[in-house]
């Protein structure tokens, strides 16, 4: 999708976001958040949305939050007003695809629900492992294409040619987020409902 796509897009989903799709979606905002919580420190989370998961980080770490839409950043800032959400420290809007801040900044970068939404998710990726210092890990939740020609597979390839209408592609490979030099994957896990979402854990070298 292109940015302009993503803006509209997600103007007409940030109203009836956490009701939807944001509902259906929180065991894997628990899984990362749970990550990073164990460990600490700096966090980023790419493509933050309407902050549904900013309540989930612990109090002792500093997060910081991007995402290109102004609509769903906007609930974002509500939510951390609301909840003094002392955790979170910036929420600023920027696309992913540069992110401005320096090399090895933080100690775990999230994307929860956006690697099938952002154009070139490849330079994405290579952004978050960038700005993610050695040792430290990246977090993916995402839907992946099935693979095959099941049931699944052909509803993901019916969908396709609505992803700038759904707001993502529905038939996105996960081999897109795996081809960073600087990243091993050391965990991969299905989540619920139905195992539709997997997590990811990533390594930066
Ligand atoms: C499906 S929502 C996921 C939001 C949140 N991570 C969650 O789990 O609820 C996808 C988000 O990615 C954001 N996004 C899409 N392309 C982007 C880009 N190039 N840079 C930053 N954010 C982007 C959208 O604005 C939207 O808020």
């Amino acid at each position: 999708m292109e940015l302009e796509a993503i803006a509209k897009s997600y103007a007409r989903w940030a109203p009836v976001y956490d009701r939807t799709f944001g509902a259906m979606t929180n065991a894997g905002r628990r899984r990362a958040t749970g990550f990073a919580n164990a460990v600490g420190g700096e966090v980023l989370e790419v493509g933050v949305g309407t902050g549904l998961a900013l309540p989930f980080y612990a109090p002792h770490l500093a997060v910081t939050g991007v995402d290109f839409s102004e609509a769903m950043l906007a609930k974002a800032r509500s939510k951390v007003a609301e909840q003094h959400l002392t955790q979170v420290r910036s929420l600023r809007q920027m696309d992913a695809r540069e992110l401005d801040f320096p090399d090895a900044s933080f100690d775990t970068v999230c994307a929860m629900h956006i690697m099938s939404v952002v154009p070139e998710p490849e330079r994405v990726l290579a952004e978050m492992a960038r700005v993610c210092r050695p040792g430290g890990h990246v977090l993916i939740t995402n839907h992946f294409a099935a693979e095959g020609k099941g049931a699944m597979a052909r509803f993901e390839r019916l969908f396709a040619p609505l992803s700038d209408l759904l707001g993502w592609h529905s038939d996105f490979a996960r081999a897109r987020v795996l081809g960073d030099p600087r990243l091993d994957l050391v965990e991969e896990d299905g989540l619920p409902p139905l195992g539709l979402m997997t997590y990811l854990r990533l390594r930066r070298r």
